[in-house]
């Protein structure tokens, strides 16, 4: 039976992700730690994965710390066998993991340059995504949410590989929405505006026009013209990870402070 909406607005705030197994890649970064907290809080068992070498933020009971390079298949199924054994499938995957690469316009990029931001931005989310889905589809549902930003619907000319890479997460989610909603997995998009973290910090530092006008450009002109906090992101993940959104899939989810919307 379907549950309705009063049903599942009844469940205690605990019980919204509750026997619900998490993997978060960029775990140990701004958004994605937030995010792997907040699943947590609310009853998911979760397994972080970051990059050898990054430290984690902070100790949670119900959250593991699992090494991965998200751009190296040997690395991700080796990562999904050992997290698999221990916590049993996944029933959500949360792609945060991602770099946003030197500014500079397109003629200014290396080669290298394209295929370090492309490795990580889109192949590591399409990886990750390969090899967590055949679980996914032998137990008939799943959600996957990948993260793009604000930059992955408008153009900008600082980081244009960066923009990319968004857009092109925002439109493999889309695709895989559309294949895989036949085996219950829903797959959707969030798009983060600027936000008070330390990869925003580096775009700002990177910028030709100077940390203090590229914030005014970026965040002055919206509706709430300020930068986001982690957890304004965390609370969106949350929602479409949960059995909440059941009826949401190739959407994009917005949190931007009103940036795309002037
Ligand atoms: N911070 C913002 O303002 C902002 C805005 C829009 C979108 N985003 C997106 O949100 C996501 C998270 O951003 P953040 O601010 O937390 O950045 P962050 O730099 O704090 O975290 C990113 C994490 O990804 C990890 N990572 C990088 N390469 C990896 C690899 N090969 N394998 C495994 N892990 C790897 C890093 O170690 C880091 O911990 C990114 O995809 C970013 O593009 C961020």
């Amino acid at each position: 039976m379907v549950e309705t909406a009063t049903q599942a607005g009844k469940k205690s705030p605990e019980g919204r992700m509750a026997g619900k197994v998490a993997v978060v890649t960029g775990g140990r970064g701004d958004l994605g730690s937030a995010t792997a907290r907040l699943l947590a809080d609310h009853g998911a068992t979760v397994a972080s994965l970051d990059r050898a070498g990054t430290p984690a933020v902070g100790v949670h009971p119900r959250i593991t710390e699992y090494d991965v390079d998200v751009t190296d298949e040997s690395s991700v199924m080796e990562t999904i066998r050992t997290l698999e054994a221990k916590h049993g499938s996944t029933d959500v995957l949360v792609n945060a993991a991602g770099i946003i690469g030197p500014a500079g316009a397109s003629h200014t990029a290396t080669v290298d340059d394209f295929n370090v931001i492309f490795d990580v931005n889109v192949k590591g989310v399409w990886l990750m995504t390969k090899h967590i889905v055949p679980g996914m589809i032998r137990q008939e549902s799943g959600s996957i949410i990948n993260f793009s930003s604000i930059h992955g619907l408008t153009g900008g000319r600082n980081v244009p590989l960066y923009h990319a890479t968004k857009g092109a997460v925002r439109l493999l989610s889309k695709s895989d929405a559309a294949a895989y909603g036949a085996h219950g997995i829903r797959v959707n998009s969030i798009h983060p505006g600027s936000m008070n973290t330390r990869m925003s910090r580096r775009s700002a530092e990177q910028s030709d026009i100077g940390a203090e006008a590229y914030y005014k450009q970026l965040v002055g002109g919206n509706p709430l013209p300020r930068q986001g906090e982690p957890d304004e992101i965390a609370y969106g993940v949350l929602y479409l990870a949960s059995d909440e959104s059941r009826f949401t899939t190739g959407s994009e989810l917005v949190i931007d402070g009103g940036y795309t919307a002037v």
